[in-house]
């Protein structure tokens, strides 16, 4: 298909999916499937979908020949040139050498190109010919945006780990691309359960291909302390040491945690720790008798109850314990912002809840961070420059939806995280075996068929900074569990976050994220096949 126009990527991948034969039909028994993955996916027929789309000419063909180029004067570009090589030669059994871009004129290059201030600090432009693959970003983040795309247009059975038979092949074509939010997150809780580094870089890397850019770990909760912290060791020693259904829990220790944000960063996402306070605490109280107003140390807590604990609003021990955790916390965060939770303070009277905001928010500014809150944190003063995270439902009562309406008049930030779209940890249905359902059930196209920009009436879209997605694990206890339910969730939300307002429809959508199932298997995520979803047949 030759196309010179420069076409909104909507209306191309109609026009994509119409030439390709590819049914859009209803997924129910008896409907149609894609057909298998054809050899050349069509130019942007992927998730999330592309800003721009321009088809044009053959495809670029990668062979044993193939060269990286990068600039050779960049060490990111080079570390890039490296990741896209570990991420090809599996599969391809090239040798895929990374080179100086000069020498690999008919291969693949990543070039950085400062003064392409429309590409902006993630975005990137893919052309692709019979000549060379050329990824062009203005900043590192954009080229390794580019590389999830590059590796999406490739056929699935590049992310093998054995040699597959290929061809590798890359449609013709220009992609010119970049993300119509700042903020694209997802929050996995690590408290609950505990995850190990090598459980959460897997899910790292599953983020990285669907362009998320912030991953938040809540690291504190009633079940377990997962952070070493130095000047309070017990909560680890003590607080570490259970999880919901009374498993061994764990903790990372100041390395391990930086591993992890190192292994993030190599994929341009920010690490935003949540210390959850003053409520969510019971793994700390449970740790430190003084911490507690009657000075008492409740036994530590295994179930999945929420709301009954409390940091002491009124004894001046909480500020030195609140002001050691934020110091140490912070001194391990490359990022901008530091999460300190806020949700369901039920055991905190309102005066002490707003008091302590009061003197904690404070802190986090004093070693160098930004607050984010979960929304609650609007009923008492956010600080300047904070961000809310709105974690509501379409039955949040009118009151409490426009009290955080108001803040981000006000100037307070915004992620969406509405739990009746976006918590990953919901039931799809009622007969999904993970999961909870307090927010209701929610099926893959409630998940991504929403507006963030008007979701939340009277909040200005200009406070929209993204979505993210949580993923809590009262229920879910391995790798496989979280993919179950993140999958096929997860990318929804994250296009939600990436791609351009007028991309956004669901009948396209679905056939895109059908064409992920052959990655997802060949990646070994475990999925949902949710019958929403037009799937292959297996
Ligand atoms: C929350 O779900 N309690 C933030």
């Amino acid at each position: 298909m030759r196309q010179r126009r420069r076409i909104p990527a909507l209306v191309g991948s109609l026009l994509l999916v119409a030439a390709a034969g590819v049914a859009c039909g209803e997924a129910s028994a008896g409907g149609r499937v894609p057909a298998a993955e054809p050899e050349v996916r069509p130019l942007g027929r992927i998730v999330p979908v592309p800003a721009s789309v321009t088809p044009e000419g053959e495809p670029y063909t990668l062979t044993r020949a193939t060269r990286i180029g990068v600039d050779e004067d960049s060490a990111e570009a080079r570390a890039l040139g490296r990741y896209l090589a570990g991420l090809l030669r599996p599969a391809t059994g090239f040798p895929l050498p990374v080179v100086d871009e000069a020498a690999a004129r008919d291969g693949i290059r990543l070039r950085l190109a400062p003064d392409d201030t429309g590409l902006g600090d993630e975005g990137y432009r893919l052309a692709s010919s019979p000549d060379g693959l050329t990824l062009t970003a203005r900043a590192p983040a954009g080229l390794f945006r580019g590389v999830q795309t590059l590796r999406q247009q490739l056929p699935s059975a590049v992310e093998r780990g054995t040699v597959q038979p290929g061809p590798w092949k890359v449609a013709g074509g220009t992609v010119t691309d970049t993300p119509r939010y700042a903020y694209r997150g997802a929050m996995l809780d690590v408290s609950r359960h505990f995850f190990t580094v090598d459980e959460v870089k897997r899910y790292i890397d599953q983020l990285a291909l669907y362009k998320v850019n912030t991953l938040h770990l809540h690291l504190s909760d009633d079940q377990g302390w997962r952070i070493a912290v130095d000047s309070w060791p017990r909560l680890t020693a003590h607080g570490g040491a259970t999880e919901v259904g009374g498993g061994p829990g764990g903790f990372y220790t100041k390395e391990q945690y930086r591993e992890i944000v190192r292994y993030a960063a190599a994929r341009y996402q920010e690490v935003i720790p949540e210390i959850d306070m003053p409520g969510h605490t019971n793994a700390a109280l449970s740790s430190y008798a003084e911490l507690n107003c009657d000075g008492v140390a409740p036994p530590p807590y295994t179930g999945v109850k929420v709301g009954f604990s409390s940091l002491c609003a009124s004894k001046p021990v909480t500020y030195d314990f609140v002001d050691d955790v934020i110091r140490e916390i912070a001194a391990l965060t490359p990022g901008r912002y530091l999460h300190i939770g806020g949700d369901e303070a039920h055991s905190t009277s309102h005066a002490d809840y707003t008091a302590f905001m009061d003197r904690v928010q404070p802190v986090v500014a004093k070693y160098g961070k930004t607050v984010v809150g979960w929304h609650q944190l609007t009923g008492a003063t956010p600080a300047e420059g904070a961000l809310g995270q709105y974690w509501g439902l379409d039955r949040t009562p009118a009151a409490e939806k426009e009290r955080v309406a108001a803040a981000a008049r006000g100037g307070t930030g915004l992620v969406l995280s509405p739990a009746d779209r976006t918590y990953l940890d919901m039931k799809y249905t009622k007969d999904t075996p993970l999961g909870l359902s307090w927010a209701g059930y929610v099926e893959v196209r409630r998940s991504y068929d929403w507006d963030p920009d008007s979701y939340l009436a009277g909040a200005p879209a200009s406070a929209v900074r993204g979505v993210e997605a949580p993923l809590w694990t009262e229920t879910l206890a391995t790798s496989s569990d979280l993919e179950t339910m993140a999958f096929p969730r997860l990318p929804g939300i994250a296009e939600l976050g990436w791609s351009p307002a007028a991309s956004h429809d669901w009948e396209t959508y679905k056939v895109r994220l059908a064409e992920q199932a052959p990655r997802f298997d060949a990646l070994g995520i475990a999925y949902h096949r949710s019958p929403q979803v037009p799937w292959p047949a297996e």
